[in-house]
């Protein structure tokens, strides 16, 4: 696997691959979300490239304190061959790059073979709940 920026060509694989491993939701535009990550850091937002195809997304931000990991996934066909390991690898040493000194991501609640999966890369859970205001409505 070949891990690249993404460019505008991807889109609808890009959306194809969230869909295939289940990460839109209806509040979540997929196009917009595109859109604003183009407006930020969008040498962040990495693809799995295999063959020339999509296999997997990364989209990787740097906020000045902390890093954040969206949309993480591998095509479910391409799963359990070590690219989600890759992927989130290139994303640390990006964010080490810019001296940014902790990840943080967002798990759903019941995800158990995600939280196995960032288990295994030596994430662990932070004493902190999760707040959420919405600014701009997608629908
Ligand atoms: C999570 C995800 C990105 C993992 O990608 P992957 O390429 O299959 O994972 P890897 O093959 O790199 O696995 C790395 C390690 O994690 C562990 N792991 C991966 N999937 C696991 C699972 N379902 N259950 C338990 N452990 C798992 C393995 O032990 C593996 O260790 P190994 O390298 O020693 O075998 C992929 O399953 C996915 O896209 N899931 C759906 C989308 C999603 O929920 N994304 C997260 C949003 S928060």
């Amino acid at each position: 696997m070949q891990i690249r920026p993404y460019n505008p060509t991807d889109e609808a694989d890009v959306i194809a691959l969230w869909k295939a491993c289940g990460l839109t939701r209806p509040w979540n535009d997929p196009h917009r979300d595109i859109a604003r990550k183009m407006t930020e850091q969008p040498e962040m937002f990495l693809i799995g490239d295999v063959d020339g195809h999509v296999r997997a997304s990364a989209m990787v931000g740097f906020d000045g304190h902390r890093g954040w990991v969206y949309y993480l996934a591998v095509d479910p066909a391409h799963q359990g061959h070590g690219y989600g390991r890759m992927l989130m690898a290139h994303a640390e040493a990006l964010l080490v790059e810019r001296g940014c000194p902790k990840i943080n991501l967002l798990v759903r609640e019941g995800n158990d073979a995600v939280l196995a999966f960032y288990n295994e890369l030596g994430y662990t859970r932070d004493a902190a709940v999760s707040l959420g205001k919405r600014l701009i409505p997608d629908q």
